[in-house]
């Protein structure tokens, strides 16, 4: 039996990765997408904010009576309309969750909700015991959570979890935390809020500073039980935590985070590809695990390397993300070794004198043309054995 820690991968792609300008998606495409999150294997999707529009109602709606095999979660604010709207759309699902909203810290007490501390919690409990009234799942957020003061925090969660959230989460909602302090908040949670063990803990990190996916390792060596994020870190300004990163950072560091996750890793390239091709959200080419580059060497000293022994310069196999193969790039960089290899894979056997005059041609060419194709290696080779010949 693995004694590893099965974290749960909550979904957001559908609601916080929409919202991201340009992440916008029609009824049709979302089924698609709701598709691909069920073959990767997710424990949770976020199938939309069945409030804010028709559309995410609609989504929300038939992704809860047309897929099985992960709970489907709607979003709303801390309010009875909200509340009741994310039912009717929620409530033929498989295993339905209410997710309730509502800010705590400090800027968004006073400057959005103009409400003081005790509102906040009668009003968390409120919204909590009113989802309740309708299913058992209840996600409880504490928006802008890691800008909040810690005591208020560690009361508001306390009350959540009395008045029945089975999951609370700690957004970091404007991508403030450093690793260390995402790591302090959660563990403070769990120091201090005696009833910090009937619910799971939960962390949505931005990615303002880069640091979503480190933040949310972070909070799971602390003890956090699930992790919110989207295909590709698509979400608002600069994006949430990438899941394909931070579910292949968990098993491939799992002899240093005693965690794995259910996804089925070989999808995430498909997946990923998926929602740049409906999107139109290009994923960077160094982007890792998923980014063009991901497996790719041009390098001739890692060339090498990689022909030798492919965890020379690789931690992971690039099938295991659903990459067909690593990708030995040639171009200027590239040494001799990489080039006889590319001539064998093309069907042509040289000796090492061909070898020699063919990567002195192939260097030439190399510095005038960046991306060079098997056609344009095919050809050099041809052109050099007609050559022989005559
Ligand atoms: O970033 C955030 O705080 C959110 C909450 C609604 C969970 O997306
Ligand atoms: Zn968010």
């Amino acid at each position: 039996m693995s004694d590893k820690r099965i974290i749960k991968i909550f979904d957001t792609t559908l609601r916080d990765g929409e919202q991201s300008p340009g992440g916008s998606m029609n009824h049709e495409e979302k089924m698609q997408i709701a598709q691909a999150l069920v073959d990767l294997g997710v424990d949770v999707i976020e199938a939309g904010f069945p409030i804010a529009s028709p559309d995410d109602f609609r989504a929300v709606q038939e992704i809860s009576n047309n897929f099985k095999g992960a709970e489907i979660a709607g979003l709303c604010r801390c309010n009875d309309q909200d509340i009741d709207r994310a039912w009717e759309a929620l409530q033929r699902a498989e295993a339905p969750r209410i997710h309730v909203f509502l800010a705590t810290s400090a800027i968004h007490r006073e400057f959005k909700l103009n409400m003081s501390t005790d509102e906040i919690i009668e009003n968390a409990v409120e919204g909590v015991k009113r989802a309740k009234g309708y299913c058992d799942n209840v996600e409880f957020s504490t928006e802008d959570a890691v800008r909040t003061e810690m005591d208020f925090l560690c009361r508001v969660v306390e009350a959540v979890i009395e008045a029945g959230a089975t999951t609370v989460n700690i957004p970091d909602t404007v991508g403030y935390a450093t690793p260390a302090h995402m790591g302090d908040v959660i563990q403070g949670l769990i120091d201090r809020v005696p009833n910090a063990g009937d619910a799971v803990l939960s962390v949505h990190c931005h990615n303002d500073l880069g640091l979503a996916v480190a933040n949310s390792l972070a909070g799971v060596e602390a003890g956090a039980g699930q992790i919110e994020c989207t295909i590709n870190g698509i979400g608002e300004r600069a994006g949430n935590c990438s899941l394909e990163e931070v579910v292949m950072a968990m098993r491939t560091r799992s002899d240093f985070y005693s965690c794995d996750t259910r996804i089925n890793s070989q999808l995430l390239v498909p997946t990923s590809q998926l929602l740049s091709r409906i999107t139109g959200l290009e994923v960077q080419r160094n982007k890792a695990i998923v980014g063009r580059n991901a497996f790719a060497h041009e390098a001739g000293i890692h060339q090498d390397g990689m022909l030798k022994e492919p965890t020379t310069y690789e931690i992971m196999r690039p099938e295991d993300v659903g990459f067909d193969k690593t990708d030995l790039v040639l171009g200027k960089h590239s040494g001799r070794a990489a080039l006889a290899d590319r001539a064998r894979s093309l069907g042509f056997e040289l000796d090492d004198d061909q070898i020699r005059s063919l990567f002195k041609q192939f260097k030439t060419l190399a510095d005038s043309k960046k991306d060079i194709a098997d056609s344009d290696i095919a050809s050099l080779i041809e052109q050099q054995l007609a050559a022989s010949e005559t």
